[in-house]
């Protein structure tokens, strides 16, 4: 076992420092930056559906569903196709509505997960294409499925779910794209800005695990906390979700994601001088807004701990503690943005003496329902 975690401690660390490798293979042999084209195998016959689709409903559990959440902007925002994001475990429990014509993307690492597959044969039977986005290749959610594109980001075997949430992240965006393409809903130059932006995550994730000895220094100070909120406001949303959602299931501290503007219908109750804000505070259109949400929780007290761009002067004299960011295009953010939230939320679970890898009444995939 020792030798499998490659010198890391545990599973989790290993696989969130594999991240630069697995986004990469997760685009490899899709992407060709230098020449603006790019391909997904698995989709070439349904591309044409996909982009005359009226409606994407997106399934998954958990972090897959985090994965949605992102994929519902990016494609709304490229592709101009409307998407509704369910939890794969409440989907069958009501009656939806899937037409003719509709399409399902089911968002799997596993490819096991009970849930997600129960919902498929759902939509199937109304008459949906589904796709499938799943890491482990030959299973039963990929086999399920009408068609779709494997993920790629290697064996995941801490129950905590890190690379395959990237892996996830950059094959949606890849699909967003290539239904932009063909709908023409996307210029030529941000096509060709966004693919080369993508080639570059990678070397942003590596610099990012370089600040890994300070976000163990933060982590430290709060390592007793009793309780954390995450805040993000757009694509950052769902990435304060999947933080909160690292740190409860690994450390078991309370913690939750909100949407930064919705502090003030009533979380922000929550803040004192013992709570702990975790804020994603990147240079994109909503900074000016979050500034002043974080305004408004210094203002009560709280600690703050921003994730920033690289660069961002004015944040650090407002807030307790800062984690930079190298600047990414707003798109393609939380491939970048969720990196310290996973590494905050390890070095907590690590130093309060959990089972990392194996947290208590946890399982890596969810073959019941
Ligand atoms: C994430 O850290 C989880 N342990 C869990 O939420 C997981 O993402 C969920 O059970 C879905 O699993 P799947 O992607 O294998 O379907």
């Amino acid at each position: 076992e020792a030798i499998e975690k490659g010198g890391f401690d545990h599973f989790m660390l290993k696989e969130i420092f594999e991240q630069p490798r697995s986004i990469a293979d997760s685009m490899r042999g899709r992407v060709q930056a230098d020449s603006g084209t790019m391909q997904l195998g698995g989709l070439r016959d349904y591309l044409d559906k996909l982009a005359a689709s009226e409606r994407i409903v997106i399934i998954g559990c958990g972090t897959s569903w985090h994965a949605g959440l992102v994929a519902e902007y990016i494609f709304e925002e490229l592709a101009r196709i409307p998407v509704e994001v369910e939890y794969a475990s409440e989907f069958r429990y009501r009656n939806p509505i899937i037409k003719e014509g509709d399409i399902v993307i089911a968002i799997s690492q596993s490819g096991e997960t009970a849930d997600t597959l129960a919902a498929i044969e759902l939509a199937k039977s109304k008459g949906a294409t589904i796709f499938g986005v799943c890491n482990v290749v030959g299973s039963s959610i990929a086999r399920a499925t009408d068609a779709g594109a494997y993920t790629h980001a290697g064996p995941e075997i801490g129950v905590a779910s890190t690379k395959a949430f990237t892996a996830q992240v950059t094959v949606l965006t890849l699909m967003a794209l290539a239904a932009a393409k063909r709908k023409g809903t996307i210029s030529e130059s941000l096509f060709r800005l966004l693919l080369a932006e993508l080639e570059s995550i990678p070397a942003k994730v590596e610099k990012v695990l370089q600040a890994a000895d300070k976000i163990k220094e933060i982590a430290y100070i709060f390592t007793y906390a009793r309780n954390f909120i995450y805040l993000g406001r757009g694509l950052n949303f769902p990435v304060a979700l999947e933080g909160a959602l690292k740190l409860k299931e690994i450390s078991y501290i309370h913690a939750e994601g909100y949407p930064a503007a919705e502090m003030k219908h009533g979380p922000i109750a929550l803040i004192d001088e013992d709570m702990p804000v975790v804020v994603i505070a990147t240079k994109d259109s909503s900074y000016e807004k979050i500034v002043s949400n974080i305004q408004e929780v210094k203002a009560r007290k709280g600690r703050v701990i921003a994730i920033t761009t690289e660069g961002d002067t004015h944040l650090p004299s407002l807030v307790d503690f800062t984690i930079e960011i190298p600047k990414v295009h707003e798109v393609l953010v939380p491939l970048v943005s969720v990196i310290p939230l996973q590494l905050l939320a390890y070095d907590i679970a690590v130093m309060r003496g959990r089972n990392v890898d194996q947290p208590r009444n946890l399982a890596k995939s969810v073959t019941v329902e």
